[in-house]
């Protein structure tokens, strides 16, 4: 049967009947979807895309933190929902071996190549050895401050004041992902693209990023057979990322012939040196083989959508809770003041990262904000063996299993009945200390041998970043504008975050 054929008879049947059943699906209490025939839980969640995250939290709490998913029939779309601390330990930490990413997180981030978010096994030690002997050397944190110190001057500051002279309205979220978008290629390629500014410039590479990050959803959400289609047609969603896809490529490709050209010797950190070393030593083993432009491609995306994505989302969370928690607004300029000796009338000084080290209380915010918004809100595992998991839920071969680390954070039974609330105290010890908790109950920077390698860095991006624009600015939301979750692979805001700014020294 010819494709077109096929998706004619079998598929948009499918998707009327999904949409009769979300009609009756709606009607029910409780969020624990129906198993309808044929189409299993489907329509549930395909109705509720528009809320996922919070949608997957109540039937995981409706149901003991772990629910198996039953979808249609012959799409391979059963899986397991946990967000359970123990099931996290056992298939991240324990039984890691047994639980790569796999061939469904594979087919849905294609996009991504060979690189360390994408792989498994192999290739994954290669690329995870190269990323840590990047972060591990010496002048690479000297890299990251100086590099975010450079933008935080050049363009954030003046884009602010822009915005402040002016009293009008600013897209925070905007903001933030170009400001992160130039640092992280900066670091990378010392080279800055120049996304931010006042006249917001339209970078090709940089709007692909933020278009591709909800289709990637959707591809977890709609059977394969669908988003394959669309991709086929070329329309939609599918459409955004195959223009994304050309957007990395051609941007990537002007960067890596940029660096061959240059003398990378003058960086602080060469990093094109180290991702070039670490071919030449594996090209025999690699399936690149042959390839250095496609290994220096796939490497660095996944380093650019780190860098981009997860701080700016990280950061956009925390200023909206910073203004709905005013006393912790306070505590934080006390911090800054009492730790960095910097009162409101002194200039904004540089600080390093020795300094960043004492900012505790900011630090507690830092992690609040990750419990409650973690930036990468959903992981996917697949099991290559059967396996039983901690709670007796029965893993079969290929089973895929969805972990909701959104809804790990949102637990009473793991956080307390406080579980909802901000509050950063909850993170400082009685000597004022920062409070442990083992990864498997904070996995926000992901757990075990994938644990992220960009923490440190990310932390004090983030602290120079605070600090530079609460010592300056006071950050207003923009009244009515609301805020909730997207349906991304990130965790961004739905409609950004409308704020407008205030002068500190006039507060
Ligand atoms: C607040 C900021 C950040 C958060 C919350 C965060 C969180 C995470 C999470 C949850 C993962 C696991 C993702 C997955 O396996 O699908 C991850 C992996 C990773 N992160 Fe971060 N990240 C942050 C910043 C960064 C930065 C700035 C970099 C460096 C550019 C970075 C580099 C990486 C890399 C290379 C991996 C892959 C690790 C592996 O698979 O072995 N991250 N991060």
């Amino acid at each position: 049967m010819a494709m077109f054929e096929y998706y004619l008879i079998f598929l948009i049947p499918l998707c009327i009947i999904i949409l009769i059943f979300f009609k009756f699906e709606n009607r029910r209490k409780g969020s624990t979807p129906t198993n309808w025939p044929v189409v299993g839980m489907l329509p549930g969640l395909v109705g509720n895309a528009h809320r996922i995250h919070d949608y997957i939290t109540e039937i995981l709490r409706e149901n003991g933190a772990t629910f198996v998913f039953k979808g249609p029939l012959f799409t391979n779309m059963d899986m397991v929902f946990t967000c359970d601390p123990i099931n996290i330990n056992h298939i991240f930490n324990k039984r890691f071996s047994n639980y790569p990413k796999g061939p469904e997180f594979q087919k849905i981030f294609e996009i991504m190549g060979d690189g360390i978010f994408r792989s498994d096994f192999e290739m994954w030690e290669l690329q995870r050895r190269l990323t840590l002997s990047i972060v591990n050397q010496v002048g690479f944190y000297t890299s990251v401050e100086k590099t975010t110190w450079g933008t935080v001057r050049t363009e954030l500051v003046p884009v602010l004041d822009h915005f402040l002279q002016r009293g009008i309205e600013m897209e925070m979220q905007d903001i933030l992902e170009r400001f992160a978008f130039d640092n992280i290629c900066h670091l990378l390629f010392n080279h800055n693209p120049c996304s931010l500014s006042t006249d917001f410039p339209h970078v090709r590479c940089e709007k692909a990023l933020g278009d591709a990050l909800e289709p990637l959803l959707h591809r977890h959400i709609w059977p394969e057979s669908i988003w394959r289609l669309q991709n086929w047609l070329n329309i939609g969603n599918e459409k955004k990322l195959t223009e994304a896809s050309k957007a990395f490529d051609d941007f990537l490709h002007r960067c890596i012939t940029s660096m061959e050209d240059k003398d990378q010797t003058t960086n602080d950190v060469n990093i094109f040196g180290i991702f070039k070393k670490a071919y030449e030593e594996n090209s025999n083993k690699i399936r690149f083989a042959g390839d250095l432009r496609l290994f220096l491609r796939d490497g660095f995306l996944g380093l650019l959508i780190a860098g981009r994505d997860s701080l700016s989302t990280t950061l956009i969370w925390f200023f909206w809770l910073l203004s709905e928690n005013p006393s912790a607004e306070t505590k934080i300029l006390e911090e800054i003041e009492n730790v960095l000796s910097l009162s409101l009338h002194d200039d904004l000084r540089f600080f390093d990262v020795e300094e960043c080290k004492k900012l505790v209380y900011l630090h507690a915010c830092f992690y609040e904000t990750l419990r409650l918004y973690p930036a990468v809100p959903l992981e996917l595992k697949s099991s290559i063996l059967p396996d039983t998991l901690p709670n007796n839920i029965e893993v079969k071969k290929n089973t895929k299993i969805v972990l909701s680390f959104y809804s790990t954070g949102r637990m009473e039974s793991v956080w307390g009945k406080d579980a909802l609330e901000f509050k950063p105290e909850r993170w400082i010890s009685d000597r004022g200390v920062l409070r442990n908790e083992p990864s498997f109950k904070f996995p926000a920077f992901n757990v075990g041998p994938r644990s992220c390698p960009g923490k440190e860095m990310a932390l004090v991006e983030m602290k120079i970043v605070v600090v530079a624009i609460m010592h300056r600015y006071r950050v207003r939301v923009v009244e009515g504008h609301r805020v909730s979750p997207s349906d991304s692979v990130f965790l961004k805001t739905k409609h950004g975050l409308k704020v407008r700014l205030l002068s500190r020294k006039d507060a």
